[in-house]
């Protein structure tokens, strides 16, 4: 058998892929076979997704994924049982669409935690419980979300202590961007502490790892992992990928809502080929310095043939839109380790070349 990423990393952390089901057959899952040994759903298992009206869940596309897995030795982090995105429209309302109290929707949480951790109870090693809680702008400590202008920051401690009466061997995490930017590390920090110190069951943080090719700075990197792993505290890098693109233009705007042809896609030229080549080497470097706290490396995508941060006409970015074949790519983002035709690009095997 070829080796793949998850054989050269045996020693160090599990590595996994975000999937869908559409890559569950073909060439798709022959690559996420060879390559991975662990899955998360991109989409599945959100509260909108997986639980679209109250009472109602929709199990299908997460069993196929969590099936997919079991069948291949695969196993799967769950993402996510709360956050402010792609929550259903029925969660925050009453029967007459008044927002609910306080005590509504944390029963109403509660509930939706019990069921969907006890349906995977076994069969999901590690769950991101709370996603992208804390604030970006300085001033801000908590994002004033609906979840915390209902119940203010209680959800967040009673989300981990929901998820872990469900299954207590699950692994629970904290998950987040920008987690390595200053600003926002000292608030993530502080959060993650007062969860430590009120003996919040909590194994650690998600780094999300959407990077630039040159943001965040290695020496960022490493300070935000030592920092976190100061509680004692996990690491994983749940959502990774290294965007080649540049922010897209107005006039890149305003090609996508004219339905100009792709032209300002310039492909992944041979010198941001090399610039990512290098970041990835460098990333994974760091990450193996620290295999002692991080425990997996989740890619968010397979292959540059679709990323979630491909732009598109109309500026609208992943999701259904990019499943819509009429919604044109108007620029690329090349993330990832593997190309438009599912070959390694060079920067795989700079990661695995040490
Ligand atoms: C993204 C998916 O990739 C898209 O398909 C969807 O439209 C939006 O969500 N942070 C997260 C992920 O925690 O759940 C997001 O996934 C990407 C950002």
């Amino acid at each position: 058998r070829e080796k793949g990423l998850k054989d050269y990393y045996k020693k160090y952390f599990s590595i996994g892929v975000a999937v869908n089901v559409r890559a569950l057959s073909g060439n798709e899952a022959d690559l996420i076979v060879r390559e991975f040994n662990s899955v998360t759903a991109e989409n599945d298992m959100k509260m909108g997704p997986i639980h679209p009206s109250e009472g109602t869940y929709n199990w299908r596309n997460a069993d196929s994924i969590v099936n997919f897995a079991f069948k291949h030795k695969i196993k799967v982090r769950g993402h996510n049982l709360l956050w402010h995105n792609q929550a259903p429209a029925w969660l925050f309302k009453d029967s007459v669409g008044n927002q609910v109290s306080k005590e509504v929707l944390l029963a109403r949480l509660k509930e939706h935690i019990t069921t969907v951790v006890k349906h995977f109870k076994g069969k999901i090693y590690a769950w991101d419980v709370v996603n992208e809680a804390i604030d970006d702008k300085p001033e801000n400590y908590f994002r004033n979300s609906l979840w915390y202008k209902i119940c203010g920051e209680d959800f967040i401690a009673k989300a981990f202590e929901y998820a872990h009466k469900a299954d207590p061997s699950a692994a629970l995490y904290y998950n987040d961007y920008n987690s390595e930017e200053e600003g926002k590390r000292e608030k993530i920090y502080r959060l993650l502490k007062s969860l430590v110190d009120a003996k919040i069951p909590i194994t650690g943080i998600g780094l999300q790892g959407h990077w630039k090719l040159d943001k965040p700075s290695p020496d960022l990197i490493r300070k935000a992992i030592e920092k976190y792993a100061s509680l004692g505290l996990k690491i994983q890098i749940t959502e990774l990928d290294l965007t080649v693109r540049k922010p897209v233009s107005p006039q890149d705007r305003l090609a996508g809502a004219t339905q100009m042809p792709m032209a300002v896609d310039s492909g992944l030229t041979p010198d941001l080929a090399r610039q990512q080549e290098q970041r990835y080497k460098e990333i994974f470097e760091i990450f193996r310095a620290y295999k002692n706290v991080i425990t997996n490396v989740t890619f968010w995508n397979i292959s540059d043939r679709y990323s979630w941060l491909d732009s598109r006409n109309g500026g609208v970015a992943g999701g259904a839109a990019a499943s819509d074949p009429t919604r044109r790519v108007i620029r690329k983002a090349y993330p990832l380790l593997f190309d438009e035709k599912l070959q390694r690009k060079k920067a795989y095997f700079s990661v695995v070349d040490f």
